[in-house]
């Protein structure tokens, strides 16, 4: 019998997310300052690190990795890492989320190395507007993204919509629009108050995610689905499209009770939840029993009581979390 991850309020962990970089080609408003600076190359796992962590999770019953970032297609030698992740049994899901820019030269790769599904984040269809909400991006690059993906083989695409008043609210009907024509799920977030961010007051931008489900079921009465998905999304339908529209709110609908989840920062910080700061250093148990797979398990199953309960994330503007979302792999 397998060993399992298990906390102390009972929930299974069977799920990693992995930041692979903290640097990203774009600097989205609500994720990364502006003059953000990148930690020193030493600091961040290496590749092999990466791929031994990945394993020792899955020899732990871990299922499903998710590669985040920053963007994790801006670490070299990433579908190398997809690779050898997507070949270690017992891993039944390897996804990734990105910002899409760079799926026009990754998509296949990805796919040849076992991926099937995608998270593509997009707040805007409109090209001066995505430019202010992601400062350096291109939305039609990520357009070509897309569509790479879908050339490419993969089935389940999802894109994330962060949705802030005054910024893109009036885009939610577009956004579900254009997620129909092209046949993909869609998530509405809410912002979460990681990092201290520059441009906008976050307590002025709240939008909930009621709000958003008001805005489409103007247009499109929703039915939830029945299939229960442990973590964050509630997911729904429209009667006529095989979209799924989902809702991550953690300000609105707290969803930790069935939290399946831990993260690993690039650092190697294995991080218990993302609105606490409890974790544990990985990296220097790797670095201190190079090649030593039993210490570096043994290092996760006793991280497994710190897991914290839930976030206590609020909507007055104050930030909760100093680290940035780049650091945290969303
Ligand atoms: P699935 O793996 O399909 O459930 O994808 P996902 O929607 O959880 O992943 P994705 O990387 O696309 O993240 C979408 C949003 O959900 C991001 O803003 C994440 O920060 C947020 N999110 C994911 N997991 C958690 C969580 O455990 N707690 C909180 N508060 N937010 C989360
Ligand atoms: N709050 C909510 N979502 C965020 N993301 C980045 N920063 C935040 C934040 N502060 C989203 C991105 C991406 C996903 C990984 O996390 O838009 O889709
Ligand atoms: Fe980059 Fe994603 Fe952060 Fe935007 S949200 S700056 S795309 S890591």
């Amino acid at each position: 019998q397998q060993q399992q991850l298990i906390d102390n309020f009972g929930r299974r962990v069977n799920y990693v997310r992995m930041s692979v970089t903290d640097r990203c080609d774009f600097r989205c408003v609500y994720c990364m300052s502006e003059e953000m600076t990148f930690l020193p190359r030493a600091q961040i796992l290496t590749l092999e690190e990466l791929g031994m962590v990945a394993r020792a999770f899955t020899e732990l019953g871990v299922e499903k990795i998710r590669l985040t970032g920053g963007e994790p297609l801006v670490r070299g030698g990433v579908t190398k890492l997809v690779d050898e992740i997507g070949a270690l049994p017992g891993l039944d899901d390897l996804t990734m989320t990105t910002n899409g820019a760079s799926l026009p030269k990754h998509a296949e790769a990805l796919y040849k190395g076992g991926m099937r599904r995608l998270n593509i984040s997009l707040d805007s269809l409109n090209p001066e507007r995505f430019k202010r909400l992601t400062r350096t991006g291109n939305l039609d690059k990520v357009i070509r993204g897309i569509r790479s993906a879908k050339e490419a083989g993969f089935k389940r695409i999802k894109l994330n919509a962060v949705i802030l008043k005054g910024r893109n609210e009036d885009e939610v009907l577009d956004l579900v629009e254009f997620a129909r024509n092209e046949g993909l799920d869609i998530s509405f977030i809410e912002e979460m108050p990681l990092g201290e961010v520059s441009d906008h007051g976050r307590d002025e931008t709240y939008y909930s995610s009621d709000d958003v489900k008001a805005d489409i079921e103007s247009r499109y009465p929703l039915v939830p689905t029945t299939e229960a998905t442990p973590g964050p999304s509630r997911y729904f339908r429209m009667a006529d499209s095989d979209s799924r529209i989902g809702f991550i709110s953690p300000h609105s609908h707290n969803f930790c009770s069935t939290c399946n989840r831990v993260r690993v920062t690039v650092e190697g910080r294995l991080l218990l939840c993302l609105g606490n700061e409890h974790s544990v250093d990985l990296r220097a148990v790797l670095r201190r029993y190079p090649g030593d797979m039993d210490a570096l398990k043994e290092a996760i199953i006793n991280a497994m009581p710190l897991k914290p309960e839930r976030h206590h994330f609020t909507t007055d503007g104050d930030v909760q979390v100093v680290r940035f979302m780049n650091m945290t792999g969303g």
